[in-house]
Parts: C-alpha cells; structure tokens; sequence
C-alpha cells in the first residue's frame, strides 16, 4: 500500500483520501479505518463532505495546520469537523451549529476529541460567542442558508485573524431556487470581493455534490 500525503494532514491511500485519526479505533460516521505502519486512517467520503469533494476536485492549497484554529460555521453532527479536528491536531475547531439535536451529536464527539469546541448558537449573530472565542487562522461556512455570504462576512469580521483563510460553501438552491446556479455563484462572489476578500480559487462540487461551489478565500 503505497501513502501519500497531498495537504499537512491529508493523505492518498490509493483511490481514496483521508486523515490521520485522533482517536483511533473509533468512527464518526461509519468511515473505513485503515491502519499502515502503526498509525490509523480515516477514509475521507467525498459524498459526505464538501472540503473532502473540494480536496478531490482540484483544490489547490488547505490552509490548516497542524495548529490551526477554526471556526466552522454549521457543523452539523461533526462529519467535516471530524476530519479538520485530525488535521488540526494541536490547534481548535470551534463548532458552531443551531440544531440541538445536530448538537447532541458533537457534544459526544468532543468528548472524545479534545479539540472540538461546540457551540450551540445562531452563526447569524457572531456577537452570542463572542466569549467563547478567540481570532481564527481559518473560518470554514457551511450552513446552506439564504443569507450565507452577509453571516460568513460578519464571522469574518469579527473573528478572521488579519490575512486569514476562509472557505466557503455556496449552495445556490438555498439562495434562488428559481435562479440558474452560476448567477446565484456570480453575486455571492461579488458580495466577497466588495468586502476587500480575496478569492483565491472557485471550484463546482459535481459530481459529489450539485448546484454548490466550494470558494477559497483569504482576508
Ligand atoms: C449542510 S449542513 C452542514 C454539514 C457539515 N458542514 C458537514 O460537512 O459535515 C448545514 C448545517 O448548518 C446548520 N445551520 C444552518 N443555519 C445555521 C445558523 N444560522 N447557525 C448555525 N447553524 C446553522 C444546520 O442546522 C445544519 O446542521
């Protein structure tokens, strides 16, 4: 078996991509393990995660570190967050999610993982957590709501470091279900760049996901 690792933190294990497990032994989603040479992989479903499907579609540059600090916007019961808590192994991930149900499910997985923070809030109104949080490396947005681009702004102003990254998820469906994807895509892009971002790379998620793009971008 031949392991290469493409991003820090980020593996080929041929077809497939994955991350080294923080807690290995245990699943989050009911991913495949693979073990080699002592340590244990947690295959990374493109199907089930956009940054998984961005990373296989031709992202260009990930920029976690080993000791990032990350605030993820809709992190749902953990699947994505799962994978950025095993490459950003020594830093946060600060998960923000409204659902309390979805909620139920990160509160067991950071159990576990020591450097998963939850947060039960509305990422709409960033101000409601402000005292849990410090200046990010990395704001990572997927809430699929209407105004995802105005509430991605506004966590990045209030707790993007200067310089900092961020992606951003667009689902054009949950903006304008009546409009055509890429004019949905073409006026979110606008709102980032009217706001002084940088975008750094666009990518489509087809096959793994429709009508969303996945969008790299830096303060
Ligand atoms: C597409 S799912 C996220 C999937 C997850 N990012 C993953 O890859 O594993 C969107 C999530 O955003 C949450 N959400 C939507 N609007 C929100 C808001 N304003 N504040 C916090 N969470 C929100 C939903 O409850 C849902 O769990």
């Amino acid at each position: 078996m031949k392991i290469q690792e493409l991003f820090t933190g980020v593996y080929r294990i041929g077809e497939d991509i994955a991350t080294l497990n923080l807690t290995p032994g245990s699943r989050v989603y009911g991913e495949k393990l693979v073990s080699y040479a002592g340590a244990e992989y947690r295959i990374w479903n493109p199907y089930r995660s956009k940054l998984a499907a961005a990373i296989r579609l031709g992202l260009g540059q990930l920029p976690l570190s080993k000791s990032a600090k990350v605030l993820y916007l809709g992190a749902a019961q953990g699947t994505t967050a799962s994978h950025v808590s095993d490459i950003a192994r020594e830093g946060v991930v600060y998960c923000v999610e409204f659902s309390p149900r979805a909620m139920q499910a990160l509160l067991t997985l950071a159990e576990a993982r020591k450097n998963i923070i939850p947060i039960l809030a509305d990422a709409s109104k960033p101000e409601s957590y402000c005292y849990l949080l410090e200046k990010v490396d990395v704001v990572y947005q997927d809430i699929a709501q209407m105004e995802q681009t105005e509430i991605l702004l506004k966590n990045v102003g209030a707790y993007l470091k200067e310089g900092g990254y961020f992606m951003h998820v667009i689902k054009a469906r949950s903006i304008d279900v009546t409009a055509e994807p890429e004019a949905v895509f073409e006026k979110e892009i606008k709102k980032l760049k009217k706001a002084g971002l940088e975008v750094i790379q666009k990518l489509r998620l087809e096959p793994y996901e429709k009508d969303h793009l996945f969008v790299l971008g830096r303060a």
